[in-house]
């Protein structure tokens, strides 16, 4: 079984196939997903909230991000890893961009970057393929822009349509693979990824789009409290690990474990 490859996923597209994509952070869930036959992960920036305890996606570091990467291509054989682009290391221009990329790529053994904007960063994602690097794109509600769009809003209701699709067909003209739609009206969704030849991954944009990404916190049920309306949670592991981590203490406090077979 060799790597998926980013023609993989356009030939998955031209069939009609849809395809799941799931964020990563650590060998564990990445060897996980890898088997279960996840092709892509994305190294999300969400490491921020899902991994660091930020409150937004702002604070994360590329120094930050590059240990979790390199992680998570460790523990693949057959998922393309997407390494995301933090804020604050592309958005000076196409020049910053790259080298940012290139940070992923040689340090972070990533296959391909993933930074958000539309037409504002078509310029980064042509300099980044022009330099033989993958490209992910992601438009729509794109949350390291949260306090210029004023929290977590959908994006290209009513007349702003026309701006995401805008927004779409730079991103696929400058040389993307594929396009993360987020949180945007799942007719605008359905519209963008009949016009595109690229695949589009939705995260809150319907059923349409040809591929769904979802954090993985989110999708096991990890994180608690209130998830968004996109999320479903196929699993409850924070129940798990809470009932887990509650024998382990009682027996620990009763003198159960370790028993005479855990005992040298
Ligand atoms: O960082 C992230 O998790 C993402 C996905 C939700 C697309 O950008
Ligand atoms: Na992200």
């Amino acid at each position: 079984t060799r790597r998926v490859r980013t023609r993989d996923l356009l030939a998955a597209k031209e069939r009609g196939e849809r395809w799941p994509m799931l964020t990563s952070y650590d060998q564990y869930t990445a060897a996980i997903f890898d088997q279960a036959g996840v092709p892509v992960l994305l190294v999300g920036d969400s490491a921020a909230n899902n991994v660091f305890g930020y409150e937004t996606t702002v604070p994360v570091t590329v120094d930050e991000l590059l240990p979790l990467v390199k992680a998570v291509v460790r523990a693949t054989k057959r998922s393309l890893v997407v390494g995301d682009l933090p804020f604050g290391s592309y958005e000076e221009g196409p020049t910053q961009a790259l080298r940012t990329a290139v940070r992923f790529m040689k340090e972070g053994g990533c296959h391909a970057v993933k930074l958000e904007g539309g037409r504002r960063t078509a310029p980064q994602i042509a300099a980044i393929t022009g330099a033989g690097i993958p490209v992910m794109a992601h438009i729509g509600f794109t949350p390291q822009s949260e306090h210029a769009i004023g929290g977590y809003r959908v994006q290209g209701r009513g007349g702003a349509a026309e701006d995401v699709v805008a927004d779409a067909h730079a991103v696929a003209e400058a040389g993307a693979f594929a396009v993360v739609l987020e949180m945007v009206p799942g007719d605008v969704a359905k519209r963008i990824s009949h016009d595109l030849a690229i695949p589009t991954v939705g995260i809150g944009a319907g059923p349409h789009t040809d591929a769904q990404v979802l954090v993985w916190q989110d999708m096991a049920g990890l994180r608690t409290g209130k998830a968004p309306r996109f999320v479903k949670r196929y699993a409850d592991l924070a129940t798990v690990l809470t009932e887990a981590t509650r024998n382990f203490a009682e027996e620990v406090r009763e003198a159960t474990f370790p028993a005479a077979e855990h005992t040298f």
